[in-house]
């Protein structure tokens, strides 16, 4: 099987960057902070603050997630329920965020991610891919841009889905994911040792897939 990993901060093309890649080398694609986000969604919806670490843990058990793959696109299901749509508001994002820094949690989503690589060739989006969950990818690919850049993106992306904000306060929420994503104790954000840098702050959307697509085949194109 082949993995290929895609780490980086929120915004930096990843998603929309990496589907695109795999669909082209004919991989599954698996974004990973869906099931983060899920995590997230669920904890609002019991009532519980996603910074509170007992009280997010004790909702673990009663929670089933699985990624289902329908023409190449994933869903996600929160217990039987498409929350595909549901987990991409800017709400649920920040409680991803905060539930993503409990060890609890990132142990409760490891093996599902593993299992995933383990039947699939997959190209996995997510923070600590090439860290933690695949440290064993063929491919590592840390892909970038800047804050203003990252932010400007996800700010069209709400207001092309009707969510009201403001720039700026996109701009800070995605200066403070960065920060927590990148400051927690359980594997925070980090380039792993043996991943390519991408910097996709002035490229176009189809200049930065054909880079990580000359990436990942100048590594595996053979084996692919
Ligand atoms: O990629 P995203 O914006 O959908 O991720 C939502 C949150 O989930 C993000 O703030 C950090 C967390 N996350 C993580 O900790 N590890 C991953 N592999 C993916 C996401």
């Amino acid at each position: 099987m082949i993995a290929v990993a895609i780490d980086g901060p929120s915004g930096a093309g990843k998603s929309t960057i990496a589907r695109a890649v795999a669909n082209a080398l004919g991989y599954l694609y698996i974004d990973t902070g869906a099931l983060y986000r899920s995590v997230g969604l669920y904890a609002l919806r019991s009532g519980a603050d996603p910074h509170d670490r007992e009280k997010v843990k004790a909702l673990l058990p009663g929670l089933t997630l699985s990624l289902r793959h329908v023409e190449g696109v994933q869903r996600v299901f929160l217990n039987g329920e498409d929350v595909s749509e549901a987990i991409r508001t800017p709400e649920v994002s920040r409680a991803s965020s905060a539930v993503s820094a409990h060890p609890e949690v990132r142990a409760f989503l490891l093996e599902t991610q593993r299992a995933l690589a383990r039947e699939h060739n997959v190209l996995m989006d997510g923070r600590d891919i090439g860290t933690v969950v695949l440290p064993d990818a063929q491919v590592k690919i840390f892909l970038t841009a800047s804050a203003e850049k990252r932010a400007e993106r996800r700010y069209k992306e709400y207001i092309e889905k009707g969510i009201e904000t403001s720039f700026e306060t996109v701009l800070q929420d995605v200066v403070k994911r960065d920060y927590d994503d990148s400051h927690r104790a359980a594997a925070p954000l980090k380039q792993a040792a043996d991943a390519v840098e991408l910097d996709t702050s002035e490229m176009t959307l189809a200049e930065s897939e054909e880079a990580v697509k000359a990436i990942v085949l100048a590594r595996c194109g053979q084996e692919g």
